[in-house]
């Protein structure tokens, strides 16, 4: 059984929405699947009077534990077309792990959202991918295989670079039923992979 950790970062609550979709996903192929945030890294007051969603009850992951899993699958919003600083700061640590090869061979995978159709989704989850491949991972998207990514019979995220949700200005929009379909085939997906290559 292969050992998936979804590790996301939400301000508000969408790409929470989204890793625990993500979970189901990865749990339906068999994985024992674990959710776990990164650390907030905004002043409290700001949090606050940002109406972030403080409520969220994965526990905070510890860096040296993502040496304990298989897969990784990796969620954290759009920041000026580029992944929230608190997942990459979370990342930034990683340097023990990446010189003693800790996380080479292990299955990576990245999901986002974004305020805006064309607000950077897909420079985030390309952003981010190189970090992965520091590492020797073995990166996994979402497949042209989930068709619900094609068609324009509706707004919706999804890449094949890894799954999306739009979330509007106002943070308004919830994930959709599509979307959430896209989230539980990338994690059913990175874990049938990591299945094998464990
Ligand atoms: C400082 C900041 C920068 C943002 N930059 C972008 C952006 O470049 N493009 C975009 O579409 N949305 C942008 N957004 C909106 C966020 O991507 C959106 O709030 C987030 O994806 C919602 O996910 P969450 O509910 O999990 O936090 C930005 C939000 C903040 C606070």
């Amino acid at each position: 059984m292969a050992k998936v950790l979804v590790l996301y970062y939400s301000s508000y609550g969408h790409i929470e929405t989204m890793a625990y979709a993500v979970a189901e996903g990865a749990k339906s192929a068999g994985a024992d699947v674990t959710v776990k945030r990164v650390p907030e890294l905004v002043p409290e007051d700001v949090a606050r009077n940002s109406h972030f969603k403080l409520d969220q009850k994965a526990e905070i992951a510890k860096v040296d534990e993502l040496a304990d899993y298989d897969a990784i699958i990796i969620g954290a919003g759009t920041r000026f077309g580029t992944v929230a600083s608190q997942m990459r700061n979370f990342w930034d640590q990683t340097g023990g792990l990446w010189f003693n090869g800790k996380l080479v061979g292990k299955v990576g995978s990245v999901f986002t959202s974004s305020a805006t159709q064309h607000g950077g989704q897909e420079s985030t989850i390309l952003g981010f991918i190189p970090t992965l491949l520091h590492h020797g991972m073995v990166v996994a998207g979402l497949p042209y295989a989930f068709q619900g990514q094609s068609g324009v019979e509706a707004v919706k995220g999804g890449s094949p670079y890894g799954a999306s949700t739009i979330t509007d200005g106002d943070g308004s929009r919830q994930p959709s039923e599509v979307e959430l379909e896209g989230a539980r085939y990338q994690g059913a997906h990175v874990a049938r992979i990591a299945a094998k290559l464990a």
